[in-house]
């Protein structure tokens, strides 16, 4: 099980802004726990030259399934290599909800980035309506099992894993540790049984929806729990940095 912080910038930024953030995160030295950031595709470039050599990765957001084409508006897996990338985003809420990426679709965005070299954050978690119905287990295991039925238990197992309950991401309203570690230990169990206990213990699993630096050692400090993905807050470098010291 691997300690991990990721900032999730969505489609925030500019270049002047980023330059301080990112010059604060390279300042901070030798980082306690692996952090990275996933900027806006324009900004890879900067990240790229303001982070290299440094103890911060960087990334991308989300990626396209396909390696090339017309397809007007994506951005490859190569692109992404091209620019160094080491992680990248894949199904987030946002991009499920507002940009209709199945679970399908999600599942063949791991396939592609694996193959090109890039390690996926695959994101899951259930809305406000689905965890009020008691139905959390299942949405969230019907998104992992599709990503190893139709990319196969070698590719699950080589993601990082994000649950992000849609309910408490942007909401400052964060789920209890005790309800994230339920879980991250459901999500561990269901990798374990799939791909094998030694790689269930191995899998890093993070925690997204409204992590601050109030809270981040709660819900760090649980078993199941390495890390964060962390949006707003990510934004703020002195933040973001409070998180990761939370997270060793
Ligand atoms: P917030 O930390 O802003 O709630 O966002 C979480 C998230 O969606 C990270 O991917």
């Amino acid at each position: 099980m691997r300690k991990l912080v990721v900032g999730n910038w969505k489609m925030h930024g500019g270049l002047a802004v980023n330059g301080a953030l990112l010059g604060a995160l390279r300042a901070a030295g030798h980082a306690p726990c692996p952090m990275a950031v996933c900027v806006p595709f324009p900004y890879l470039a900067q990240a790229r030259a303001a982070l290299e050599d440094s103890t911060v990765a960087w990334g991308a957001q989300d990626v396209s399934e396909h390696a090339s084409g017309a397809y007007t508006g994506e951005v490859s897996v190569a692109m992404l290599a091209d620019f160094a990338c080491r992680y990248v985003i894949v199904g987030h809420s946002e991009r499920r909800a507002l940009f209709g990426d199945s679970d399908e679709r999600v599942a063949a965005k791991v396939k592609a980035a694996l193959a090109g070299g890039l390690k996926p954050i695959l994101c899951v978690g259930e809305t406000l309506d689905e965890r009020e119905q008691g139905v959390t287990e299942a949405v969230v295991e019907r998104q992992l099992a599709a990503v190893c039925r139709l990319a196969g238990a070698d590719a699950l197992a080589a993601c990082v894993i994000a649950y992000e309950p849609v309910w408490a991401i942007g909401t400052g309203r964060t789920a209890t540790p005790e309800q994230a570690q339920a879980v991250h230990a459901f999500l561990r169990g269901r990798i374990a049984q799939w791909c094998g206990a030694d790689r269930a213990v191995a899998t890093t699993i993070l925690y997204g929806g409204s992590v601050k630096p109030q809270n981040a050692a709660d819900l760090f400090g649980q078993a199941d729990i390495d890390g964060g993905l962390i949006g707003g807050a990510s934004l703020v470098a002195e933040d973001f940095l409070a998180i990761v010291a939370a997270a060793v």
